[in-house]
């Protein structure tokens, strides 16, 4: 069954080919014979009820430098697509939610994945605050009084952005840190939204781990060490990859989240796991398919692929 598929993504020239999670399932993609399009979130037009964009069709290949060749630019209706890819990176800022708006027009006649309302509503490091038990002790405010008193608690903590990614701005803080008190001011101009304060967990010297559940069930993972010098694990933070296996409490983590994420279709996530507390879910464009690979684990664009095809065949 061969699928017309739309991938809304960031211009292809800029991506490093070699840890893209979305260039690895348009690989996988076009060698199943389905069709690409390939446009950016900024060529989608709402007129009245339907969705407009002006795609390209795309050829990809594993050669760096000459990754991509694009066809003659065409102006459709988004609807004449079996899947729309969502691989629009972060920031998840008001233009992120308009995309998510203008995509759930088509969805699910048109299959976005993953579903668009459900990325709106369940933002990384919120979602996952539907399950406190799994997760360090986490409080979510810019309220001085909150965290002081949450610090006075836990003594050793993390202050991240709620809407960070990639590592940005996230502050370790130990007990006698006389930084604090600069370190609110500065997140308190900085950052309109409240932020994140985390108990700070010492395991992440060990890694922090990248698991990827597809359509619910676990796929695949890949440790992230950070850099001796650096609280960060994430690569573009010079986190080096490991090949890792799922402890037993990861495998109940996995387990304990399948129903939320097969219910709200959210087909393709990666979790964060820091010395087995949860951290993060995202499901806005994960990434990390290319590693677990790279690493030796399994294909799951292959995976993702079956699913997708799957869903679409039992319409
Ligand atoms: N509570 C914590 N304890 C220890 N390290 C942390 C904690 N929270 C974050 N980190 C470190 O900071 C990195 C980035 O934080 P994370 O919450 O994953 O945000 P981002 O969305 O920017 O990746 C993590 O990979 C980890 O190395
Ligand atoms: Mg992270």
């Amino acid at each position: 069954m061969a699928l017309k598929i739309a991938v809304q993504m960031d211009p292809i020239e800029r991506i490093n080919i070699r840890g893209d999670s979305t260039f690895a399932m348009l690989l996988e993609a076009q060698q199943r014979g389905h069709a690409i399009a390939y446009y950016t979130p900024d060529r989608l037009a709402l007129s009245g009820a339907r969705v407009f964009t002006t795609v390209q069709p795309l050829k990809v290949r594993d050669e760096p430098g000459d990754h991509f060749t694009l066809g003659e630019p065409r102006r459709v209706e988004l609807a004449e697509f079996d899947v729309v890819l969502l691989r629009q990176d972060p920031p998840f800022d008001l233009a992120y939610i308009t995309s998510t708006h203008l995509l759930e027009r088509v969805h699910p006649r048109t299959l976005v994945v993953n579903d668009p309302a459900q990325v709106r509503n369940a933002p990384e490091k919120m979602f996952v605050m539907e399950f406190p038990d799994l997760m360090p002790p986490t409080l979510v405010t810019r309220d001085l009084a909150e965290i002081k008193a949450f610090r006075a608690e836990h003594g050793d903590i993390v202050m991240k952005p709620l809407y960070g990614k990639g590592g940005e701005a996230v502050f370790r803080l130990a007990p006698q840190d006389l930084n604090f008190g600069s370190l609110y001011d500065l997140f308190a101009v900085t950052f309109r939204e409240p932020w994140v304060v985390q108990k700070f967990l010492p395991q992440v010297r060990d890694g922090d781990k990248r698991i990827i559940l597809v359509d619910g069930e676990f796929a695949g993972a890949v440790n992230r060490v950070p850099a001796a010098d650096d609280l960060r694990s994430n690569m573009v933070r010079g986190g080096a990859p490991k090949a890792t296996d799922l402890t037993p409490r990861e495998r109940e983590i996995c387990k304990r989240l399948a129903p939320s994420l097969r219910a709200r279709g959210l087909l393709f996530v990666g979790i964060d796991v820091i010395g087995d507390y949860l951290t993060e879910i995202n499901v806005t464009s994960p990434t990390g398919i290319r590693s677990v690979k790279a690493l030796g684990g399994p294909d799951i664009a292959a995976m993702i692929w079956d699913r997708v095809e799957a869903k679409r065949a039992a319409r």
